[in-house]
């Protein structure tokens, strides 16, 4: 499916249950990838393909894992990167949004602007992703359209600019007003949403008399609208002051063509990258990628590992030997694979805007570059504040060499931070995460994967702030807080609440004292 056509790199960022999953395999649907709703993500008995590799996984119904799944249409190819479903927060989530150029913003019409898709959205607005807005679940009773725009517009400052407007309120879906033809774009439901929903363009004045009121209330909203300066505008979409906005039924597959029209017309194809010496590296310019993602474990009997990486330049081809940055070595890429749920393919040829798996990765790391020709390296992923901290410790002493290999291997992957001090010393590193659901996906993988089970027991921290090797000696001793060293080198103070983060560093003005990117809050 690898070729040359134009990509567009996206994610579906959403509270849990709005819908995201219904939605993939709408678009899916849509692609025609898969000729039967279902066939993506199972849910109610459906046919299960999301990815379960793991039994924690499973016994949740939940998925922790995330990859791309690959589409064409109307002569793109649509790269469309899973976020974790879960309503816990990892830092997985955010390194699936650095390998994005666009999000789709799910907001379930009944429910508004939810915890998860506030925090999400944050992540986006930090790193400069365009927005576009999908009110979900039309079909269903909810808030009126206007309140939705305030909302969007109040809770996060973002200027709705709807590209289509609802004919039929919430629960009565008769279709859409598109903003930018005038057209009214009625939509025929089909059993279950199973097959492509048809729908019927028409001239304002083809509206037929069933609908005519609907319609009339719906240009009068429109009005409204384009007099309150809510008309979408390209640039200011890009600088991210703006959400064009739409409206679906991802279940009875209403809208979903319009989005994937809307993801080809509006949102940004991938584009030149700066690396950290602001080197700039164009789409067309030789190979290189970097990794998001590093995870392990997939499958018992083989410890795969696989380091997902975002291509940003040039052509990659299987088997081509690329540099790996950070060491400067040679590293062979005979293994490359497309992971989309447990559906995994060989990968030949891959395009900026791809995502590529590389099989028995052992030397990469998030974060890390991967080039041919000139040399370059892409800025790190960034590391959230984590808020959550626990000790660990292997169970049985006999097994601390399992302990340590394990500590380290989901270290490197990323799935917590491991910090250490000499005080504490080496046989119970402190485990800090954005969310504690990674402390549950640490207990399973080192009871299962490492032979070796551990013991695990929360601290009192809850705030994290970056210092150095010199507040590091002031800090010592200090009331309510402790400096770790992660295994990046990076000092961080950790403190019992914010306010002795706020007194400590009021009371330490020489002391180097940096907020990281907040999480979970
Ligand atoms: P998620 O991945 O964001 O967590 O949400 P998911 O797609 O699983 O959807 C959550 C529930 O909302 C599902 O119902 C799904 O059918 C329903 N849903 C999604 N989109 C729409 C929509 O446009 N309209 C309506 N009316 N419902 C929608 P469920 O009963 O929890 O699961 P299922 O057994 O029906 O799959």
């Amino acid at each position: 499916m690898s070729d040359k056509r134009p990509r567009r790199t996206f994610a579906v960022i959403s509270h849990p249950d709005a819908g995201k999953s219904t939605l993939t395999e709408a678009l899916a649907l849509h692609a025609r990838v898969i000729t039967e709703a279902g066939a993506v993500h199972g849910k109610g008995g459906r046919r299960t393909t999301v990815s379960d590799w793991m039994s924690m996984e499973q016994a949740r119904g939940i998925s922790i894992t995330s990859a791309a799944l690959q589409f064409d249409y109307r002569d793109h190819v649509i790269n469309l990167v899973d976020t974790p479903g879960h309503s816990d927060f990892s830092e997985d989530t955010y390194r699936v949004l650095s390998a994005v150029d666009s999000a789709v913003m799910l907001v379930d019409a009944g429910k508004g602007l939810e915890p998860q898709t506030l925090k999400l959205f944050k992540v986006c607005a930090l790193r400069g992703i365009p927005v576009i807005t999908v009110i979900n679940k039309w079909d269903r009773p909810g808030l009126a359209a206007l309140e939705l725009m305030d909302l969007i517009e109040k809770q996060i400052k973002l200027r709705p600019t709807p590209l289509t407007w609802p004919v039929g309120e919430a629960g009565d879906f008769r279709g859409v007003l598109d903003r930018r033809t005038g057209e009214f774009v009625k939509y025929t439901r089909t059993a279950g949403g199973a097959t492509r929903a048809p729908e019927r363009r028409m001239p304002a004045d083809e509206v037929e008399a069933a609908d005519a009121d609907v319609w009339a209330d719906a240009v009068e909203e429109h009005e409204l609208l384009a007099a309150d300066d809510a008309d979408h505008d390209q640039a200011r979409f890009l600088a991210g002051e703006t959400t064009p906005v739409m409206f679906a039924s991802a279940l009875q597959n209403f809208g979903v063509a319009q989005l994937l029209d809307l993801l080809l017309d509006l949102a940004p194809a991938p584009h030149v990258t700066a690396g950290v010496d602001g080197t700039l590296r164009q789409v067309d310019d030789e190979f290189s990628a970097f990794v998001f993602k590093v995870q392990s474990g997939m499958n018992a009997a083989h410890r795969d590992r696989l380091a997902y990486a975002r291509i940003v330049s040039g052509t990659f081809d299987r088997g081509m030997v690329v540099t790996h940055a950070s060491t400067g070595k040679p590293f062979a890429t005979k293994y490359a694979q497309a992971v989309f749920g447990r559906e995994v393919t060989s990968i030949d040829h891959a395009f900026p805007g791809d995502i590529v798996g590389f099989v028995n990765a052992q030397a990469l790391r998030v974060g890390d570059t991967v080039y041919t020709g000139d040399p370059i390296e892409f800025p790190p992923v960034p590391t959230f504040a984590p808020e959550h901290f626990m000790t660990a410790s292997a169970s049985d002493i006999g097994r601390y060499k399992q302990f340590r290999r394990g500590i380290e291997q989901l270290d490197q992957e990323g799935v917590v931070q491991v910090l250490r001090s000499d005080l504490r010393g080496d046989q119970s590193p402190v485990l800090a995460a954005v969310g504690p659901m990674q402390f549950e996906v640490v207990q399973d993988r080192m009871t299962n994967e490492f032979n070796s089970p551990i013991r695990l027991s929360r601290l009192d921290y809850q705030v994290a702030r970056r210092t150095d090797a010199e507040g590091a000696k002031a800090l010592a001793g200090a009331r309510g807080c402790e400096v770790l060293q992660r295994s990046d080198g990076t000092h961080l103070a950790i403190f019992t609440d914010q306010w002795r983060a706020t007194a400590t560093a009021r009371d330490n003005p020489d002391v180097m004292l940096e907020a990281l990117p907040a999480g979970g809050s």
